[in-house]
């Protein structure tokens, strides 16, 4: 893999100014943020005034924690405009998240929110190894979806050729990484292992490709996915991180010359750790879940949203603003079999080490009587396919899931190519369990 860490001069000052001055623009933007939200959206002025809390109370960073939460069920009580801060006139473009029930949340976006954003993501792309003249392949959905937006406009604000493909018809992803021999693929994890399984299909060498970096995000991957996809197409895999309330991708990435977690961009986003069960905030180091406040957005400002994503804070290496590890994984997708907390990510690191396997596979939830129990989907991979292999195969990521996890599950050795590909966002987990 080629080095490509970014030139210290090109990097944004702030990206490596000294904590003080991170600190001293944040307290100064967080005073606006809250008198911006509190003047202009009725429900901050509500969930303020009900907390016995003013901006005006904001003296420290710290302070923080004397402001209310915000929660997805806010975004929705207001569907579809309610939190915005801005006249309609003035926000220039909206995005949705699609939300599994119901209506989906709803964002909105100024000139001046879609200049920082591309400013973002051109920053995260930067820190992935992608330099200005670079071809990017963006293979995020278009659409509602802040991915394949999001990831174009950073790209074209870092001065790319952006190749905006969008997610789906995977042969054609290949055909066109292949002719067009772009640098960069802006893509779900695991998407590019379809991607990658459609290389191969095709008789294809994917180490023999363009590609140099995979910038991956919209949904949790492990180390180990890293190891599985750079080792086979030669490249570097860069996290990526955002979500639609506090903007999109390009909240926080990865550097390509450390890879040990993802650098928040601290000037725009205020993170702290909470105790999902109290709220309290938990000290940096500390497991816990993620929640923001945005330090500059006009269109929508978020105070204290909980993204319910679990991660720890740490103090930053390649840049000076911090970093959160690698998401172990929402809240909201944490299974509790028989009392014992188990997450997606967990599976995929054991169904990645077990030999044999090809790296998909699907959680299926079940009832066993009164219990609940897992089902784990997988599948050998074409030239490990014989009966005999299948059953050590399910053997084995059965023992491994119970060594780390503490948990017996049952494991399903499918044939090649049946357990359900994504082409976007993959969907880890399917709940079978009867209704009670
Ligand atoms: O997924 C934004 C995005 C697009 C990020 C492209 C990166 C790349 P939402 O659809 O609102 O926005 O979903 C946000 O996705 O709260 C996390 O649970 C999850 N997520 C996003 N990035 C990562 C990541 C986009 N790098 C939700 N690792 C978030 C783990 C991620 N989970």
């Amino acid at each position: 893999m080629k080095d490509l860490t970014p030139p210290r001069a090109s990097l944004d000052p702030i990206e490596i100014a000294s904590r003080d001055e991170i600190s001293a623009l944040q307290l100064q933007r967080l005073k606006w943020s809250l008198r911006h939200a509190y003047e202009n959206v009725p429900h901050y002025r509500q969930s303020f005034d009900a907390a016995g809390v003013h901006p005006d109370d904001l003296r420290t960073l710290s302070d923080i924690a004397k402001f209310p939460f915000t929660t997805k069920a806010d975004l929705r009580d207001n569907y579809p405009f309610g939190l915005f801060a801005v006249p309609q006139d003035r926000i220039v473009r909206v995005h949705a998240s699609s939300g599994t029930t119901g209506k989906p949340t709803v964002v909105g976006y100024t000139a001046g929110d879609i200049e920082i954003w591309a400013g973002l993501v051109a920053r995260s792309m930067r820190a992935s190894g992608t330099r200005p003249g670079d071809k990017v392949h963006v293979a995020y959905g278009y659409g509602l979806f802040t991915g394949g937006l999001g990831a174009h406009y950073g790209a074209e604000k870092l001065g790319c050729t952006v190749i905006p493909v969008s997610g789906g018809m995977t042969e054609r992803q290949v055909m066109l990484i292949e002719d067009f021999r772009p640098s960069t693929i802006m893509v779900t994890p695991s998407y590019m292992l379809n991607i990658l399984e459609q290389y191969r299909k095709m008789g294809l060498d994917p180490r023999g490709s363009s590609l140099d970096v995979g910038i991956f995000g919209a949904e949790p991957w492990t180390n180990a996915m890293r190891r599985e996809v750079e080792e086979a197409f030669d490249m570097h895999a860069v996290d990526i991180y955002g979500l639609s309330e506090v903007m999109g991708p390009g909240v926080a990435n990865e550097c390509v010359e450390t890879k040990d977690g993802l650098h928040i961009w601290e000037d725009h986003f205020y993170p702290e750790i909470i105790d999902p069960e109290t709220g309290a905030v938990l000290p940096e180091g500390e497991m816990g879940e993620l929640v923001f406040t945005t330090l500059t957005k006009e269109g929508l400002p978020v105070i204290r949203y909980r993204t319910r994503d679990l991660t720890r804070l740490l103090p930053g290496t390649a840049r000076s603003m911090r970093r959160m590890e690698k998401i172990t994984g929402r809240s909201d997708d944490m299974i509790i079999l028989r009392g014992v907390n188990v997450f997606p990510t967990q599976i995929e690191e054991q169904v990645l080490r077990t030999a044999g396997l090809a790296p998909h596979f699907q959680i299926e939830m079940l009832s066993r009587g009164r219990m609940d129990a897992m089902r784990i989907h997988v599948e050998p991979l074409p030239e490990h396919a014989s009966q005999d292999e299948r059953v050590a195969q399910a053997r084995e990521l059965a023992r491994h899931v119970h060594d780390v996890a503490g948990i017996s599950v049952e494991v399903v050795v499918n044939d090649p190519g049946t357990v359900a590909r994504s082409e976007g966002k993959a969907r880890r987990v399917v709940d079978n369990r009867q209704k009670a």
